[in-house]
């Protein structure tokens, strides 16, 4: 079992991975101090494929479980769902000592967390994520929340988990178009952090996509590092945080123009990466070597390499809309070697229509 800790002084927190950590969820629980019920947040998917093991692991803390569970699909992470799960909490007597678990992908576990973070002014929860996206991403940073009807991720609060429990099996059964999906927010974290998780992603590509799960332990635990240690430095977000957000001002317009439909998250992610290198080898940053060498590992995973039919001026509009943009400036996240990227606020509006032309491939 490796252990990453997420340092923030008391609201510190473990993150344990291996392949079956599950077991180490009764311990985690009883350390907490888990008493009477314990509210198991999960969608109808991972409920019906995993709902045994989670089961079995609360009871063996000696605690009663209580399933709350909600459809699959981003469609449910939304308010009317958050009081679904209160309702639940209420009616099995959660009080302010009482734990959430979040079981699922980053639907569940931002959904989940975010009904924890409001119950009784927060109570306390603990992410098993299922997926990639939760496991590398989602479930470390104590960002929560559900979308509106007119704009994703607007409504929510910052509420760090107790403790994070991946257990890479549950990614066995992941549909493969899930798994590349994922994938792409780790490429992210070796192009914004590590070089050497870049090299790696590059060399097992076959390993991975095969489904080995094996293959995956190292990209988990160094994406957990380097989620851990920008959190640790910048909880709310006020400056390194944002490196995260790598390929995310053009990636989040490509979703809003396609409308949340044709492309999972990370397949967007993967689109606004090309145009963040694009426009990190206008700016003179990188080289053609850079982006040629960036652009190849996501095509290595399958990941869009264009949207021909892309609308620009309604991927341009639905990225000044993007709440990321502050004061009418557009922030972007530009790489200046691999494995290293800096923020910039002075592009031209030129330079970002560029960049996506490079993605519109025609
Ligand atoms: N809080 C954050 O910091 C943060 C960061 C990144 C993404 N997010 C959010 O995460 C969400 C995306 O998360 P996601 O990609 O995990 O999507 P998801 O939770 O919808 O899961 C994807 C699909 O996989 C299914 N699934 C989950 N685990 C499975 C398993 N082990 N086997 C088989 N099927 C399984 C789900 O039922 C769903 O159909 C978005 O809402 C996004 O906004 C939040
Ligand atoms: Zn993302």
């Amino acid at each position: 079992m490796t252990t990453v800790q997420v340092e923030l002084e008391n609201r510190s927190y473990p993150i344990y991975i291996d392949r079956g950590a599950i077991s180490q969820l009764p311990t985690v629980l009883k350390e907490l101090g888990a008493s009477g019920s314990v509210a198991i947040c999960t969608d109808s998917n991972v409920g019906n494929l995993h709902g045994d093991a989670i089961l079995s692991a609360v009871r063996e803390a000696g605690v009663q479980p209580v399933m709350c569970m909600t459809p699959a699909g981003e469609q449910s992470k939304r308010f009317a769902n958050v009081e679904s799960f209160i309702g639940r909490f209420l009616k099995a007597g959660l009080d302010r000592s009482s734990i959430v678990v979040a079981f699922g992908g980053g639907v569940v576990g931002d959904m989940a967390a975010f009904s924890a973070a409001i119950y009784m002014r927060g109570i306390r929860f603990v992410q098993v994520p299922t997926t990639v996206v939760a496991q590398v991403d989602s479930s470390v940073g104590g960002k929560t929340g559900v979308n509106h009807a007119l704009a994703k991720n607007i409504i929510g609060s910052f509420h760090q988990p107790s403790a994070v429990v991946v257990d890479l099996d549950f990614l066995s059964s992941l549909p493969p178009r899930e798994l590349r999906a994922g994938l792409a927010e780790v490429i992210k974290h070796g192009i914004i952090a590590d070089e050497a998780l870049f090299a790696y992603m590059e060399s097992n590509a076959d390993k991975i996509l095969a489904g080995d799960v094996e293959a995956m332990r190292y990209p988990v635990q160094r994406s957990c590092e380097i989620k851990a240690a920008v959190v640790a430095e910048d909880e709310r977000e006020h400056g390194v945080r944002a490196n995260l957000n790598y390929g995310h001002t053009f990636g989040h317009g490509v979703e809003a123009a396609s409308k949340y439909t044709k492309f999972l998250h990370g397949e967007a992610i993967a689109l606004g990466m090309r145009s963040a290198a694009a426009l990190s080898r206008d700016l003179g940053l990188v080289d053609a070597a850079f982006e040629q060498r960036h652009n190849a590992c996501l095509t290595q995973y399958e990941l869009p390499e264009s949207w021909p039919e892309m609308p620009i001026d309604a991927v341009i509009e639905a990225m000044r809309r993007d709440k990321k943009a502050r004061a009418g400036k557009m922030k972007f996240v530009v790489a200046d070697a691999m494995g290293h990227v800096v923020h910039r606020t002075d592009i031209e509006d030129s330079q970002v229509r560029s960049a996506l032309e490079a993605i519109r491939g025609s």
